[in-house]
């Protein structure tokens, strides 16, 4: 079974094809990060005639380099929210062509579900597992019974941890994208030099708060003033990363203890989203992990940021309970993980 899987609800042209026994045939991805760093953050309407431009040839690579022909599909599924909507628009309707053009099965993949669904991709991962959901515009706790069925233990109250990166590294003139540079730059840095503050550590629940820890970065920024140097910003960009891992292990405690209570099993813990590709945050949560006797799944780097080959497996996991999508589907700019189950979502065939 190969599905062509369809990702624009960002800032990546994706198109990838991925087969029922795991294997990613072809997984092509374009960065559009050149066309938006002049303004320093995705410009929506860039992106869009960014996806217009380039989502056809894209989608021609990813079925040459799988050495796929139309025909040899079994469904097409596309990102179909949440996202930037004329970037979704883009990639439901090239989908939606392909899909009515030649009789297949149309399926639109909530984007979410997406990067929850990976670990069974890469890992082959059973149900349930806890899922830590990190990204620029995601942040929250989960727990995944099976395809459809979220139960979401706690979320940000204000900014997703991959939008703090983002501020974060623009409060120290370290450019875009965010996470990264803030990465890099905190690689030489002393964590302990700035004393950030911890926002709802040792709360009860799983929600979360950044903003208070973006505050704290920014008057330590202005209080280093015009001649910070180099080292200045690292040890800031290191403190303020050590700051996220420890509200991010301290949440996951909280939600692997809730988890143990609700299944019998300690875990495991994913972590998705394109913050999962934070070294320092992976090894935070895997030592986490390894006290409390299950282990952390973490997608390589290319399948934790945005990419199609998780779209298409997302389709494979919903074929295989016979679901697709009518073609009448509309492009839905906010769709919680929540909302994934009873009406509205895919039809049984
Ligand atoms: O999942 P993703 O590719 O797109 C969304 O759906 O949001 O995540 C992008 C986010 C951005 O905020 C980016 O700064 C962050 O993930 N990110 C990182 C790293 N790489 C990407 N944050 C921290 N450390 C990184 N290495
Ligand atoms: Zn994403």
């Amino acid at each position: 079974m190969r599905v062509l899987g369809i990702e624009t609800s960002c800032d990546e042209t994706a198109a990838a094809v991925v087969d029922g026994e795991r294997h990613i045939r072809a997984n092509v991805v374009l960065s559009q990060l050149d066309d938006h760093r002049p303004y320093g953050g995705v410009v929506p309407e860039i992106a869009a005639r960014s996806h217009l431009d380039h989502l056809d040839a894209i989608v021609r690579r990813a079925l040459a380099e799988s050495d796929t022909r139309i025909g040899d599909l079994a469904g097409v599924a596309a990102t179909g929210g949440p996202g930037l909507i004329g970037g979704v628009f883009v990639g439901v309707m090239t989908a939606k062509a392909i899909a009515s053009a030649r009789g297949l099965p149309f399926l639109a993949i909530n984007h979410l579900e997406a990067h929850a669904l990976t670990a069974r991709l890469t890992d082959d991962l059973p149900f349930p597992y806890l899922l830590l959901l990190v990204s620029g515009g995601h942040c929250q706790l989960l727990r995944v019974g099976g395809v459809g069925d979220y139960t979401l233990y706690g979320g940000t109250q204000d900014d997703a941890v991959g939008e703090a990166f983002d501020k974060t590294a623009k409060l120290l003139g370290l450019g875009y994208p965010g996470g990264p540079a803030v990465e890099q730059a905190a690689r030489s840095g002393d964590p302990a030099r700035f004393d950030l503050p911890r926002p709802m550590r040792g709360r009860a629940g799983c929600d979360m708060s950044f903003s208070g820890l973006k505050t704290a970065v920014r008057q330590a920024r202005r209080r280093l003033g015009e001649s910070a140097t180099d080292r200045d910003i690292a040890d800031l960009a290191a403190a303020f990363q050590a700051a996220v891992a420890d509200i991010l292990a301290d949440r996951c405690a909280h939600a692997l203890d809730r988890f143990r209570a609700e299944t019998g099993a300690p875990g495991p813990l994913v972590v998705a989203g394109g913050v999962a590709a934070n070294a320092a945050i992976r090894e935070r949560l895997r030592s986490l992990a390894a006290e409390r006797g299950t282990t952390l799944v973490a997608p390589p780097l290319g399948l934790c940021t945005d990419n199609a080959a998780m779209i298409a497996w997302a389709g494979i996991e919903r074929l295989r309970l016979g679901q697709r999508d009518p073609l009448d589907f509309k492009p839905r700019p906010r769709w919680p993980l929540t909302e994934m189950t009873g009406a509205g979502r895919a039809r049984a065939i």
